[in-house]
């Protein structure tokens, strides 16, 4: 597995069993006859030709699909919902903001296999009888733009996209919709409100959400980008090969972006499960050299930071959620010794406080007085009172807002009192900064710059 990098400067690793990431995509560039040259668009032509759209959600259920976007949802059941929904006019849109910091997987992908992800859209769209799908994608992000417009020329001609595809009676376009590069527009419904030309704000939820009130109105699948480029393989190859990599309630693969303090930065794609200490160390090269891995964020700052004694975890939905974490959308965000965690998390509060819509009152206020606090605690203001107040701002703004903002500023200050007791108590104790403010380097995987995460408006 020799480092490499892409065409656009990101540097990556081929996996061990790589599904997403394959060595034929990779140097045959990201045109369609290479995609069809290892398969493409097979998995849509079994589906519109030979099997209906509800053997298309059996499929995607029994693979135990669950979206790589954050939450770990199954995805047949969201795909379900919008299916039997009454209402007949459904949508089918694709999230490509990756806006969480470390997070850089849906970036690679759509530079390096953007059909693969269309294909994946296709099949949702036929499961759930949509004729309209839009893949958002965010202004700051113009070279995926391009790829993607590109992508959608090829399939349209090839006949993939459009009206009576292959020849039968299934008809719909894929609109690649350029919005706003805010971290807020990632998430769902405030991408919608985007979509429909408002202001990205996120909807209450209930009664807001996307599958049954999603785009105007009307019942929408709302996936993001990696989970679909999952799609198609499974249509391929069946639920029982996917479920051959990763375990058994987090089965396939996932894209990983590992970044911050260790030596070589890079993506990898993995079979869920594998372990992190194995990517950290021999993959992504361990600790910079002369210093020793402290503390990681794996799933961007919204879940949190987990300690040194836990880097031996299994990377799954599962075994990360018993550690009180999540595996987020796979950007995992090393610390080591030399990073002050202090100053990270006062670094990640900042961001939740800039990132906030302020449409609810608790965020506006909580972000910001997190934010305050601990940089206090990371300038050498505070006191006891003040780790008391944080905690009680913490307690107090969770689940009270109309988003997951609201929660992850909370829990991602929370983690850190709970697991770097130790740091905080020098903090106080000295009013300094041993490691001089130092924060990990997560913003920018590609050498070409091209990659700005978190981007806030
Ligand atoms: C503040 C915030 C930002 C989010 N940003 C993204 C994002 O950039 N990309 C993404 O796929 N999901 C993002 N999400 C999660 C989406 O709301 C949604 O759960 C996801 O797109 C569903 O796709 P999945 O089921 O395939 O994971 C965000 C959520 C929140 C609360
Ligand atoms: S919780 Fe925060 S970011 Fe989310 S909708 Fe409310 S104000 Fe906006």
């Amino acid at each position: 597995m020799s480092l490499e990098t892409s065409a656009h400067g990101i540097p990556f690793r081929i996996g061990p069993d790589p599904v997403l990431i394959r060595r034929e995509i990779i140097d045959g560039g990201p045109g369609l006859e290479s995609y069809r040259n290892v398969g493409g668009y097979d998995g849509l032509i079994r589906a519109i030709t030979k099997i209906s759209p509800v053997e298309v959600i059996s499929e995607i259920r029994d693979a135990g699909l669950r979206g790589r976007g954050g939450s770990g949802f199954p995805t047949a059941l969201k795909w379900e919902k919008v299916a039997t929904h009454r209402l007949s006019e459904k949508y089918v849109v694709a999230n490509g903001s990756e806006g969480e910091p470390g997070s850089h997987k849906d970036h690679f992908l759509i530079e390096t296999n953007p059909h693969q992800i269309l294909e994946g859209i296709l099949i949702a769209a036929y499961a759930v009888k949509a004729r309209k799908c839009f893949f958002f994608i965010k202004e700051s992000f113009p070279e995926g733009i391009r790829i993607l417009k590109a992508a959608r020329e090829e399939a349209l001609k090839a006949g993939f996209v459009g009206d009576r595809i292959l020849g039968t009676d299934f008809s719909v376009d894929i609109e690649i919709f350029v919005g706003p590069s805010a971290y807020i527009a990632g998430e769902e419904t405030a991408l919608l409100e985007s979509l429909e030309g408002r202001t990205p704000k996120p909807r209450p939820k209930p009664p807001g959400y996307p599958t049954d009130r999603g785009l105007y109105n009307c019942p929408t699948i709302v996936n993001n980008v990696e989970t679909y480029a999952h799609v198609p393989h499974i249509l391929r190859n069946g639920p029982d090969w996917f479920r051959s990599r990763g375990t058994s309630k987090s089965p396939g693969t996932m894209v990983f972006a590992v970044t911050g303090s260790v030596k070589t930065p890079l993506i990898v794609e993995l079979p869920l499960g594998a372990n992190l200490r194995i990517l950290v160390e021999d993959l992504a090269g361990g600790a910079a050299a002369g210093e020793t891995l402290s503390g990681f964020y794996p799933g961007g700052p919204s879940f949190g930071i987990l300690p040194r004694k836990d880097f031996d975890v299994s990377l799954d939905y599962d075994a990360l959620r018993g550690l009180g974490s999540g595996i987020g959308s796979g950007g995992i965000i090393v610390l080591s010794d030399q990073d002050c965690p202090v100053a990270t998390a006062a670094e990640f509060s900042r961001f939740y406080e800039v990132g906030s819509c302020g449409q609810c009152p608790p965020c506006r206020i909580g972000t910001e007085n997190l934010h305050e606090l601990l940089e206090d605690v990371e300038t050498g203001k505070a006191s006891r009172e003040t780790i008391v107040r944080i905690k009680k701002v913490a307690g107090l703004i969770k689940g009270r807002g109309n988003c997951g903002l609201i929660t992850a500023s909370a829990y991602s200050v929370e983690t850190l009192l709970k697991h770097f007791p130790e740091e905080i108590d020098e903090h106080l104790a000295t009013g300094l900064c041993r490691r001089n403010h130092r924060t990990p380097h997560y913003q920018n995987l590609a050498t070409s710059g091209m990659l700005l995460q978190g981007t806030v408006l």
